[in-house]
């Protein structure tokens, strides 16, 4: 093959997938028995409605997928759809995602499913969600379920999306469902979070327990229900999708000795104690931060750093585990779309140079396909490759989506 001189190559290796992420509430519309709808109730957060009205219209948005090139696609089930009462599990509900999976079949696109995204059945959430001694098994419950019944239609699922943001936001930042704050917090700004809504959060020095309680429910539901599917579905692979936060310091010895702290914190802990029990991990990479750093940040409309090439960090601190590899989100809000582009070719030459050192990656997952809700930031931020306008619906492909269609198809970056 003759090149001009100037041309680079970034190629993947045969087989690896490219595609983008949603997640049920955030995209599906009309769902109100969660706990988030019940907190929109309550004016703690934006409320939902109907969102991208993805639920009806999916077929219209894998079309797009399909149109960019995306050869995988990652979403979530809604929990309080599939089990709407405690242990009462909604067929019609199960139809409907099986219909969805179909729709990507028909596609070619492979899909990832995650089982469980943030919000949870208000029974839950109500009887004390997991805090509760027995929420493992009440999961585990729920996600073999999920696959038993999907399982013939996917081979990959994911049984949680990021448990650190979920606990922390929860129990120590306040700012998310159930509102409990630990007020200490208030000094770090790290996830996406939001703020508006903090003031009503109970404060107190117990949510900090009940984090620590809540993070280990989390492992032990993912370690139980990796168990009982395999039991009922030996090849299906399981992963867990794990939000990771490089954070990284200047030559400071006490920088160093605190990043190592917040890195194992935010990341060891959770994956120490659920690595032996997943197939693959799932990396979300957004958030870089240097401890001593004295560097201006260009930044995004999340106001967080512009890094994309730290992707390579995040894959670094996920190897040691020795599992496979894959970017089930990593993207940034950019409404004006005039980063995406750069961002989407810097993050895959970042995770190419990963794969030439021998890391095993074998996918990436934009975040996101859709613009959607932003949880507490309600639908301000704009992460999709896909724009929505909210008064009509309509759909209306960003130019950046057409360079990242060009990365899918040559499977990498071609320059
Ligand atoms: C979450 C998504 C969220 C995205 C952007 C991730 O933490 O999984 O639900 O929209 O980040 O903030």
């Amino acid at each position: 093959m003759l090149y001009c001189s100037t041309m680079t190559e970034k190629k993947f290796p045969d087989g690896f997938y490219w595609g983008a992420a949603t997640a049920s509430y955030q995209v599906e519309g009309g769902i109100d028995n969660n706990d988030w709808a019940e907190a929109a109730r309550a004016k703690r957060v934006p409320p939902c409605g109907i969102a991208c009205d993805h639920y009806n219209k999916y077929e219209q948005d894998f079309d797009i997928a399909k149109e960019l090139g995306h050869t995988a696609h990652r979403f979530s089930i809604e929990w309080a759809r599939i089990e709407p009462e405690e242990g009462k599990f909604d067929v019609e509900s199960i139809a409907h995602y099986r219909r969805v999976l179909e729709a990507l079949k028909s596609r070619n696109i492979i899909p990832f499913v995650t089982i469980w995204h943030f919000t949870l059945p208000l029974w839950f959430t109500k009887s004390g969600g997991f805090e509760r001694a027995d929420s493992p098994e009440i999961f585990s419950r729920y996600a073999t379920f999920v696959v038993k019944e999907l399982g013939d239609l996917c081979g990959h699922f994911s049984t949680m999306n990021e448990p650190n943001v979920f606990g922390s936001n929860g129990w120590l930042r306040g700012s998310w469902p159930p509102f409990k704050r630990f007020a200490i917090t208030d000094l770090v700004s790290i996830t996406n979070s939001g703020r508006i809504y903090e003031s009503k959060a109970k404060k107190g020095l117990s949510p900090v327990f009940l984090y620590f309680r809540v993070m280990k429910n989390l492992a032990k539901a993912h370690n139980k229900s990796y168990e009982a599917i395999k039991k009922v579905s030996p090849n299906t692979e399981i992963s867990v999708v794990k939000h990771v936060i490089v954070f990284d310091s200047n030559w400071n010895p006490f920088n160093k000795i605190k990043a190592a702290i917040a890195n194992y914190f935010w990341t060891g802990i959770f994956m120490d104690r659920t690595h032996k029990y997943c197939d693959s991990i799932g990396l979300n990479y957004y958030f870089y931060t240097q401890f001593g750093d004295k560097k201006q940040w260009r930044k995004t409309d999340m106001d967080w750093n512009f890094a994309p090439e730290r992707i390579y960090d995040a894959l670094f601190m996920l190897k040691k585990y020795n599992k496979p590899l894959f970017i089930s989100e990593a993207g940034l809000a950019d409404a004006d779309d005039s980063g995406r582009a750069e961002y989407i070719e810097k993050q895959v030459s970042a995770t190419w140079q990963a794969v030439q050192d021998g890391f095993d990656v074998r996918g990436h997952m934009y975040w996101s396909l859709l613009d959607n809700y932003e949880w507490a930031l309600g639908f301000e931020k704009r992460f999709g490759l896909v724009e929505i306008d909210y008064e009509t619906l309509e759909r209306k492909i960003r130019p950046s989506a057409y360079g990242y269609k060009k990365i899918c198809e040559n499977n990498g970056v071609v320059e």
